[in-house]
């Protein structure tokens, strides 16, 4: 396994990163303990979770993601010091009004939620989970600055933000003199371009961000089990998918993978995942896995060095850039 530093920090997170969306949603606890174990014999040192997993699920009250993980904090015989646990804050955790946000006083009750949860004494990167307009940047920051110097948090980064916003909070870290986002988690993958290539990528470039993307495999459609004639396959994800990324340009991209992975041996989610790792801005790409197969399969991908040709062939087939 390779690693990487964070964006200008000195921490060196590994290039895959374990997401944990699906634990104790479309993974029961005792095959995310399993995932997690492997994950970390196969050298990951870096899991993502956000407090709300997965409260949109029916019947999920939220906060079991980081619960699973608390528990297998408890059990494993990896050291909490190697780990690098990134969470998040901003999605509403009960009806109540304030109780969702990024006013200080959500952040200050949600951080000792996770904690509790999570059973640690601290979390080595919590992430806004995306950008909202109510809580002023400002009060946010300063929240999280309070929680850096309570050593409740160790670095602070976001998700989901407009490159704008994101300039305006290290703009405001820097003249208030507060901790500064370190890292952008954006959603990124061959058929998800855009939103990060656009804005997000330069800027993240320039200003020594780290950027860990999430969904590297589209959710499942980058691994080749959706096919142009082929049934969906059986996933709680599959209508999203099908909704998202089952065009023409999309099964273009599945077929170039195939092309480019067969003369490494590789398969397409592997491919896919070497694609987003040969993204200069890309310090990991942030997986997600039903089983130790799937995970077994997918880190793979993280051995793969694309030629200079072979990714310019895999940028072809989904460019975006506006023509002047
Ligand atoms: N910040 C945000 O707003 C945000 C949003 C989404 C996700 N995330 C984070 O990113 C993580 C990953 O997101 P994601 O689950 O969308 O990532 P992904 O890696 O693009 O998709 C993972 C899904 O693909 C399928 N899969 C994985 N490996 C496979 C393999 N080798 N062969 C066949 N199928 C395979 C599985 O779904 P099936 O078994 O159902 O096919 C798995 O759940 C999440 O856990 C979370 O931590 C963050």
């Amino acid at each position: 396994m390779e690693y990487r530093r964070l964006g200008r920090t000195g921490l060196k997170v590994s290039t895959i990163c374990l997401g944990t969306m699906q634990f104790g949603w479309s993974s029961g606890e005792d095959v995310a303990h399993r995932v997690m174990s492997r994950a970390v014999e196969l050298g990951c040192n870096f899991i993502d979770t956000a407090d709300v997993y997965s409260r949109w699920i029916e019947g999920n009250p939220g906060g079991v993601s980081e619960t699973i993980i608390g528990n297998w904090l408890q059990k494993t015989s990896a050291r909490r010091e190697d780990l690098i646990i990134a969470t998040k804050v901003r999605g509403a955790m009960s009806d109540d009004v304030n109780d969702r946000g990024l006013s200080r006083h959500h952040i200050m009750n949600a951080v000792e939620n996770s904690l509790r949860r999570l059973q640690t004494d601290y979390i080595d990167l919590y992430q806004t989970h995306a950008f909202e307009a109510e809580a002023p940047q400002e009060e946010t920051l300063r929240a999280l600055d309070d929680l850096v110097h309570q050593g409740k948090v160790r670095y602070v980064g976001v998700s989901n933000y407009p490159a704008w916003r994101l300039v305006e909070a290290l703009w405001i870290s820097d003249v208030r003199n507060l901790v500064r986002y370190e890292s952008l988690q954006p959603h990124y993958n061959l058929v998800h371009r855009a939103e990060f290539e656009r804005e997000l990528q330069p800027l993240c470039l320039e200003y020594g961000i780290g950027v860990i993307p999430y969904s590297p495999l589209g959710g499942g459609f980058l691994t080749g089990k959706y096919r142009r004639d082929a049934p969906l396959p059986h996933s709680d994800r599959a209508a999203g998918i099908q909704r998202r990324y089952m065009n023409e340009q999309g099964f273009a991209a599945v077929d170039k993978l195939e092309e480019i992975g067969s003369a490494h041996g590789a398969t397409i989610a592997q491919t896919a995942i070497a694609w987003v790792l040969a993204n200069p801005a890309v310090d990991s790409a942030i997986i997600g896995a039903n089983s130790v197969e799937q995970l077994e399969d997918t880190l793979k991908g993280a051995e793969i060095s694309l030629t200079a040709e072979e990714k310019a062939a895999l940028d072809e087939v989904t460019a975006w850039q506006e023509r002047r």
